[in-house]
Order: structure tokens, then sequence, then C-alpha cells
């Protein structure tokens, strides 16, 4: 087995955990798994349905009818519903609203939790909880912060959308996101405002190949 086991990288919407992941991934020679795609996949399924999100029981409902399948593919993951690819859909203004509302609800996130632990480790994961709650045992655990200011301002750049919006958006899923946002305690922070994705993915390699960087990184340790 890979000596990584698996490793975990949480924060909040746009802190550049997949972008982290995938690039740290890429170097230590591991899969990337990205856990929001089933919670986003979880939202589409209810969506399609045109069931009411805040309704646990209607959203398990649809979720039983229907067979979502993550496939960590090292070009990036796909996610497929009943053998169809909507992997494209995933990321739309639609799903984004609605998403913290789905992810909010207990059974879903058993329902998540459930397809997370029976990949085969080792792997590297990108979500909200995946060192605190889904892998506790985690060989390496990972909390990127950036401010909201800093985060819009990187979805932007992304998706051709109005900076003020795009606030508005992130501040509101922090806010419905927040119980699941808590750091694992045994996590490494890292602070993003000022950094790189280059110069973050290099704090990350050196913490896992034991060159030692104490404590937290950046500004809020
Ligand atoms: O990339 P971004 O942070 O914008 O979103 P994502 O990782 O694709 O996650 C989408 C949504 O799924 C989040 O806003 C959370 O509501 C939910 N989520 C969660 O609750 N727990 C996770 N481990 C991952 C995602
Ligand atoms: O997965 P999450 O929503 O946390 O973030 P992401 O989808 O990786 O998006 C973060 C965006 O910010 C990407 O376009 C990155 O290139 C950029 N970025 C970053 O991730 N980290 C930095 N330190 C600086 C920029």
């Amino acid at each position: 087995m890979n000596r990584y086991g698996v490793v975990t990288f949480d924060g909040p919407a746009a802190s550049g955990k997949s972008s982290v992941a995938q690039r740290v991934a890429q170097v230590v020679d591991l899969p990337v798994v990205s856990s929001g795609l089933l919670y986003r996949a979880a939202t589409l399924v209810a969506e399609r349905a045109s069931i009411d999100v805040d309704d646990a029981a209607a959203v398990m409902a649809v979720l039983a009818g229907h067979h979502v399948d993550l496939d960590p593919a090292p070009g990036g993951n796909r996610v497929t519903i009943d053998g169809d690819e909507v992997t494209e859909a995933l990321h739309t203004d639609e799903v984004d609203a609605l998403v913290s509302a789905v992810a909010r609800h207990d059974a879903v996130r058993d329902w998540v939790g459930e397809r997370l632990r029976s990949i085969r480790p080792p792997f590297v994961i990108d979500g909200r909880d995946m060192g605190s709650v889904v892998f506790p045992d985690a060989t390496h655990k990972f909390y990127l912060t950036a401010s909201p200011e800093v985060r819009a301002l990187r979805r932007v750049g992304e998706r051709a959308a109005d900076l003020e919006r795009v606030a508005a958006a992130i501040r509101r899923r922090d806010a419905l996101d927040a119980k699941q946002l808590r750091p694992a305690s045994d996590a490494v922070r890292i602070d993003t405002d000022a950094l790189s994705l280059d110069e973050v993915v290099t704090v990350v390699l050196d913490r896992l190949r034991g060159t030692p960087t104490v404590g937290s990184v950046g500004r809020d340790g």
C-alpha cells in the first residue's frame, strides 16, 4: 500500500481544495476523489425530480430510485446517474444554489459517506468534513482557508460572473455549510489568502514528505 493512505483536504468553497488536492495527488501518484460531486449529484437528482430539497425523506426516496456512481478517474472524477454521464451538469448556478440544502440532511450525509468509505485507499480526497467525520483516521489532514473576498475573486476568474453576486453566494453557502466546516483538531491549517496555488502545494508536499512546518501556516494560526 502507498504510504500515504488517505489524505484529506477540507475547507470552504473556493479555498482551493480541489485544485490543491489534484496537484498533490498527481505528484504523489494517487487518485483524487471530490466528495462534493456526490452532494452535487444528489442535488441534480432532486432538482430533476422537482421535489422539495428541504424534505429529507423526499430526497432519500428519489435517490433510492437512481444509481449514482463516482469514478475517481485519473483525468478527473466522472459521475454517472443510471449510467448517464452528468459531470458537466454538476457545476451550474442552480446546483450551487440548492446543494447546501440537500447536504444538510443527515441521511444524505450517510448516503455520501457510505459511498466514499467503499473506495479503496490510498487516495487524496477533498470536501468539508473528510478529516473530521468521514475519515477520522486519515494519515494526513489539511484544512485550507481564505477570506470570502479572495475566494469570490478566484471563482470569478473561473466562471464569467459578477463579483458581488459570487461573493454573496459564497457567504450564503459558508453559512449553510457552517456545521460541516469545523476543521478536524489534528488538521494542518493553511491560510491561502496570500499564497499562490503553487505555494500551497509546496507547503502540503513538504508536510507529506516530513519536512517540518510547525503548526498552522499563514495568517490564522
Ligand atoms: O468546490 P466547492 O467548495 O464550491 O463545492 P463542492 O466541494 O463541490 O461542494 C458542494 C457542496 O456540497 C458544498 O457547498 C456543501 O454544501 C456540500 N459538501 C458537504 O457538505 N460536504 C462535503 N464533504 C463536500 C461537499
Ligand atoms: O475546491 P474549492 O472550491 O475549494 O476550490 P477550487 O475549485 O480548487 O478553486 C479555487 C480556484 O482558485 C482555482 O481556480 C485555483 O487555481 C485558484 N487558487 C487556488 O486554488 N489556491 C490559491 N492559493 C490561489 C488560487
